[in-house]
């Protein structure tokens, strides 16, 4: 294997492997949902920061189902799905799309049936209800002042309920989310703060903050990641051109800030990081760079997405990355952090950067 073979033979060892870990997963450790690994481990006692990841592995499952075409990856798909159904309700979160969206609505991509498009039609409602009037955003989990730049990973999942239910409310709310998030949290030059602090009295936005990045100024890699992808999708929905501008704005300061192998560190600003990569933001950027060549309309912007896309998942394809040589490591990506500030899950592998890296292959196989 090598960033020289044909990308789909790195996208078929991509799913060889992840199908080789899984079944180890699931067969070791049925019904867990881990979060990040310790010392490439799924099971351990480390803090969960918030519960965040839990759809991602019934999202690889389904994966593995469309690679396979296997019952037994259904199976366990649906039933990891059921796992996570009753968090449809869960207030406490702003991570709704992401629980509910690579899960229940791949199985609804699937089956279409009126179980599974209830439950993300209230996962998008759900998340709908931390909408801010004033201010215009959507709150993060920490606090009712606060909006994230992850939380456009989130909106989907609301611009498709609205979609589906004809409710202009939710589809304004998720529409109101994407306009400040363009306008707070995503620079002039491309790059994104995590966190933005709003006056709860007048909705005016006060200052930067950042959770996962070196400083609140600074450029947090994989808010840029999530940034760019939530906007494609964002404009997928609405095909109103400023999100489309602003998700070509994150993807051009990614590739013009990140070294010719394509691979982030965990903030571009960080003088001397202690690792030089982080590898999920990089595989979020790959399944994201598709989606956007795949709207962008210029065919020579298009392309050079695309191909930027692929050429992540060669490097990201070698062992340095994924882990189909080494047995006893139990993830699929390497060289991943989950939260490096609080020291969690650090060149680990995480539940979401094994799923984006599954799913940017997926993508580069014609899967979905
Ligand atoms: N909670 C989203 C992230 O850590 O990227």
């Amino acid at each position: 294997m090598s960033a020289d073979m044909p990308i789909a033979d790195n996208c078929e060892r991509v799913f060889v492997t992840a199908e080789d870990k899984l079944r180890r997963l699931v067969s070791a450790h049925p019904d867990y949902l881990p979060q990040y690994t310790q010392n490439g481990k799924w099971k351990h006692d480390g803090a969960p920061w918030t519960n965040w990841c839990q759809g991602f592995l019934p999202g690889q499952l389904w994966l593995l189902y469309l690679y396979t075409d296997d019952e037994y990856w259904r199976e366990k798909a649906e039933r990891y799905c059921a796992l996570i159904e009753a968090r449809k309700d869960d207030r406490e979160t702003h991570d709704l799309g992401f629980l509910f969206w690579h899960s229940w609505k791949r199985w609804h991509d699937l089956d279409a049936g009126a179980r599974q498009r209830d439950v993300v039609i209230r996962a998008g409602r759900t998340m709908g209800l931390r909408f801010k009037e004033k201010g215009g955003y959507l709150s993060s989990f920490v606090a009712p002042e606060s909006a994230f730049i992850d939380i456009m990973m989130n909106v989907g999942i609301m611009f498709y309920a609205a979609r589906e239910t004809d409710d202009a409310e939710l589809y304004n709310s998720a529409l109101q989310n994407c306009l400040t998030s363009r306008r707070y949290l995503v620079r002039g030059d491309g790059s994104a703060a995590h966190e933005g602090i709003f006056d709860l009295d007048t909705g005016a936005f006060l200052r930067e903050s950042t959770h996962q990045g070196w400083r609140h100024d600074s450029s947090w890699a994989r808010g840029l990641s999530w940034a760019l992808y939530g906007f494609s999708t964002a404009y997928s929905f609405t095909r109103d051109p400023r999100f489309l501008q602003t998700a070509c704005q994150c993807a051009d300061y990614y590739i013009l800030n990140t070294p010719a192998h394509g691979i982030c560190p965990n903030d571009w600003l960080e003088p001397n990081p202690a690792r030089p990569y982080e590898a999920s933001a990089a595989a979020i950027t790959s399944s994201g760079l598709q989606d956007l060549a795949a709207i962008v309309g210029d065919p020579l912007r298009a392309r050079s997405y695309r191909n930027y896309a692929r050429d992540i998942m060669a490097r990201l394809s070698q062992p340095d990355f994924l882990a189909g040589d080494d047995p006893d490591w139990e993830g699929l990506l390497k060289q991943a952090a989950y939260h490096e500030r609080l020291g969690l899950g650090v060149d680990e592998s995480t539940m979401f950067g094994d799923y984006f890296f599954l799913e940017s292959a997926a993508k580069l196989l014609g899967l979905i």
